[in-house]
C-alpha cells in the first residue's frame, strides 16, 4: 500500500489546479470567469470521496459543479473520482466540475451573493449533542448565509438517514419561514430511485437497510412563483 504524508497529499492537489481550489476565497463572484462559461453553479457542501458530485457533473453537462470539503485527503479522493467519472463517460479532462477545501463556516469568503443556484447537503454530519446543534449545516445560522448566496432560482436539496438530523433541519427551514417540498421519509422505498445519483453514504446506509429521508427547500424568487402556481398539482 502506497502511503502519503500530508505535505505529499497537497503537494498533489497543487499540481491539480485544473481541478482543485485550494484558495476559494480568490474566486469570489468570479466563479463563472473560473468555468469560463455562463452555466448555473451547483454546490455540494461536504462531498466527501466526491462520489455525488463527480457523477452529477457528468450527468449534467449544462451545470457547473463545485463540491466542498474541509479536508485535503478527501478532496484527493473527490480528485481522483472525478478524473475517472469523465474518462469512462468519454467526456475528456473535467471543466464544468471543481473541487475546493474550505469549511462552510466560512462559505461567504468564497461566494458572492446570488452566485449559486443549488445547494446540496448530502448526509451532512448529524453533531447528536444538542450543545454541538450550532455545527448543524442545515442550523439557521448557515441557512442565513444560503439565502444570500443562492439566486432567484435558489434551491436547497436535502439527504439524510439520520432521523434526528433530518427532524432538525425541517424545524430548521420552517423557522427559519422557508419553503419545503418533495419531501420524503424513504427515497428508495419501491426500490433504487434512478432518478437520484447516490452518495458513498447514502449506498452504505442502504445496505445496512436504513431509509434515507430528503427534502427540497425552495429559496428563490423565481421557483417560488413557479411553486405558488403549480403545488397542487400532484395531489
Ligand atoms: C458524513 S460525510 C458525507 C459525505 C458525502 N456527502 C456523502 O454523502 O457520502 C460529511 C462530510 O462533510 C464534511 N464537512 C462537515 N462539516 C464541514 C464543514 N463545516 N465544512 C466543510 N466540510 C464539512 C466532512 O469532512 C465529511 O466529509
Amino acid at each position: 500500500m502506497r502511503l502519503r504524508g500530508r505535505k505529499g497529499i497537497r503537494e498533489g492537489l497543487e499540481q491539480q489546479e485544473d481541478l482543485v481550489v485550494l484558495n476559494p476565497e480568490q474566486y469570489k463572484g468570479k466563479w463563472q470567469e473560473r468555468f469560463d462559461n455562463d452555466l448555473p453553479i451547483h454546490v455540494e457542501f461536504g462531498m466527501g470521496k466526491g462520489r455525488f458530485v463527480s457523477q452529477m457533473s457528468v450527468k449534467h453537462p449544462n451545470v457547473n459543479y463545485i463540491g466542498f470539503d474541509m479536508y485535503d485527503e478527501l478532496v484527493r479522493r473527490a480528485s481522483e473520482k472525478t478524473r475517472i467519472a469523465w474518462e469512462e463517460a468519454e467526456r475528456g479532462e473535467p471543466t464544468t466540475i471543481q473541487l475546493a477545501r474550505a469549511n462552510i463556516e466560512k462559505i461567504e469568503e468564497v461566494f458572492a451573493p446570488g452566485e449559486i443556484e443549488r445547494i446540496y447537503l448530502n448526509f451532512s454530519d448529524p453533531w447528536p449533542k444538542k450543545k454541538h446543534g450550532r455545527r448543524r449545516l442545515t442550523h439557521p445560522r448557515f441557512l442565513e448565509m444560503y439565502c444570500k448566496l443562492l439566486n432567484a432560482r435558489g434551491e436547497i436539496h436535502f439527504k439524510t438517514d439520520s432521523e434526528t438530523l433530518f427532524e432538525f433541519s425541517l424545524n430548521s427551514f420552517a423557522d427559519y419561514g422557508l419553503q419545503m417540498t418533495n419531501l420524503s421519509l424513504n427515497l428508495h422505498r419501491d426500490g433504487i430511485n434512478e432518478e437520484h445519483v447516490m452518495t458513498e453514504y447514502e449506498a452504505k446506509f442502504m445496505g445496512k437497510g436504513m431509509n434515507i429521508h430528503r427534502c427540497e427547500v425552495l429559496i428563490g424568487e423565481e421557483v417560488l412563483r413557479e411553486y405558488q402556481v403549480m403545488r397542487l398539482d400532484k395531489y
